[in-house]
């Protein structure tokens, strides 16, 4: 019988890409997807752990779902299976278990492959939620990606894969390493094999994923380590796979060989995400980040270098302990130096059991939030720059879904804008040249300039000849 399954994610891609290899361990079971919550025979929620915000979310999510599984048990219409998953699961398992007993499962981001065995506990036990959840949040000495199914079909045109996971940088004021364990490279043989997997299932771009993707170090085919920047060489010889990004990387691990890529292969794209989080060295030297402001700054060069039309974009903390008014001014004078692109910025979240959360001159939240409206402020600004630099430019764009109109294809720049373009339907999912005729807010208008379907497809001649 089939039964249905609700994934609820919250946080980073990592947790996207994750919570779609759940659904592929669970496939086999039965599970297909349900629309929501209430017609769910199990409702996981893969949750972010990253801020106090995002952790306490769930808790009032449970509260929801507690009533809709009371509701449905009343009703006589079955059980409502419960898990967590996720970062929270993984540094609150014990809490969550005290807090909402009625949820079945409780699991960390490194055993989702258990899933299926942790189900069977679960339904199994003598009266449904008794003893409170069945928990799992081992780091186990098997790596999960090796008892995955294969991926199933990306939803179009664009699929995330997961290369590295975890962390032993240790920033100060992140939960990052607690949650998802110490540093691991799946074997480029793998990702080769999954790379291709989506790319014969329909994907034209891959974003490589990994909480320090670029510290990358998998074994080879010839038993030694490769680097980064040389995986991304032998996934560029996929054919059929236009686009190659990745996410998210860190200053200190762009090596010569990433540089050497981002000049070599065109299908890695001129957009890099390289969070920097601040501008003052003082700063960056307590939150453990382990570059100054200055040498950031020589990486962006060189990366720009090897390719002069790389945009940036970036991560930001504001309102760390000791911040002070200077150092925040020294973040804005590096926004504008490297004249950032896109970027998201957070007020720094105290982290229990993270050495930052100790710190003293922990500053208010009205210093805070000013301090996050002008970095907004001046991001927004060059975000809206950047566009309006582009009208006018022909770019390529990959198509990824239909716009909110009949006739409207929606995708994405080279540069990450998302673009509107009128376009027939059969277009989707390949990438056209369009010349961008508006910048309205955080996204561009553009127009086809070279589809040879163009003329089948009914598109005025007269546009052909604009552009001839
Ligand atoms: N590995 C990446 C970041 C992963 S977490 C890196 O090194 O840059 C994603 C972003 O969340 C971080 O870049 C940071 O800007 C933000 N973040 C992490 N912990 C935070 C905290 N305690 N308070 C506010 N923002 C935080
Ligand atoms: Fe967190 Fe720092 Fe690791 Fe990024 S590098 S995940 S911010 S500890
Ligand atoms: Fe959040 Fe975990 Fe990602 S804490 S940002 S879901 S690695």
């Amino acid at each position: 019988m089939t039964k249905k399954l609700f994934i609820k994610t919250y946080g980073c891609q990592m947790n996207v890409y994750d919570s779609a290899r759940m659904a592929d361990v669970l496939a086999p079971l039965g599970y297909a997807t349900a629309d929501g919550p209430d017609d769910a025979d199990l409702v996981i929620l893969n949750t972010c752990h990253i801020r106090e915000k995002a952790s306490e979310k769930v808790f009032s999510d449970l509260g929801r779902l507690k009533r809709m599984k009371t509701a449905k048990q009343q009703q006589g219409a079955g059980d409502m299976l419960l898990a967590v998953a996720g970062c929270v699961a993984q540094a609150e398992g014990e809490e969550i278990a005290a807090r909402a007993p009625f949820v079945d499962l409780v699991l960390g981001p490194q055993t989702y492959h258990r899933l299926p065995e942790m189900i069977a506990r679960a339904v199994g036990r003598p009266s449904a939620g008794a003893g409170g959840p069945v928990l799992d949040t081992d780091f186990p000495a098997e790596a999960k990606f090796d008892f995955l199914p294969e991926a199933s079909a990306p939803q179009g045109a664009t699929a995330f894969l997961s290369v590295q996971e975890g962390c032993d940088k240790f920033c100060t004021f992140c939960v990052v390493p607690y949650t998802r364990g110490a540093e691991y490279s799946r074997a480029v043989a793998a990702v080769v094999t999954e790379a291709r997997q989506l790319v014969a299932k329909g994907a034209r771009e891959l974003t490589l994923l990994g909480q320090n993707v670029n510290a990358y170090h998998g074994v080879g085919a010839d038993g030694r380590e490769w680097s980064f920047g040389r995986l991304i060489r032998e996934l560029a010889e996929i054919d059929g796979l236009a686009r190659i990004r990745y996410t998210t990387s860190h200053p200190n691990d762009v090596d010569d060989d990433l540089i050497a890529a981002h000049r070599d292969v065109p299908q890695l794209m001129p957009f890099l995400h390289l969070p920097v989080q601040s501008g003052a060295d003082a700063v960056l030297d307590a939150m453990n980040r382990k570059y100054t402001a200055d040498e950031y700054r020589r990486v962006v060069d060189r990366l720009r270098a090897a390719r002069p039309d790389l945009v940036l974009s970036s991560d930001f903390i504001v309102g760390f302990p000791g911040e002070s008014d200077a150092d925040f001014e020294a973040t804005l004078a590096l926004v504008r130096d490297i004249g950032f692109v896109q970027a998201f910025s957070f007020k720094y979240s105290r982290r229990p059991g993270t050495p930052a959360a100790v710190l003293p001159k922990q500053l208010s939240d009205d210093v805070k939030a000013a301090r996050l409206d002008a970095l907004q402020a001046l991001l927004n600004a060059q975000t809206k720059a950047f566009d309006q630099s582009c009208v006018g430019r022909e770019l390529d764009v990959l198509f990824e879904r239909p716009g909110r109109h009949d006739g409207q294809l929606v995708g994405r720049s080279p540069y990450m804008q998302a673009m509107f373009v009128e376009a027939p339907a059969h277009l989707l999912g390949s990438i056209q040249r369009v010349r961008v005729t508006a910048a309205p807010s955080n996204s561009l208008a553009a127009e086809l300039v070279t589809d040879s379907c163009a003329a089948v497809a009914g598109v005025p001649s007269s546009l052909a000849e604009a552009t001839a």
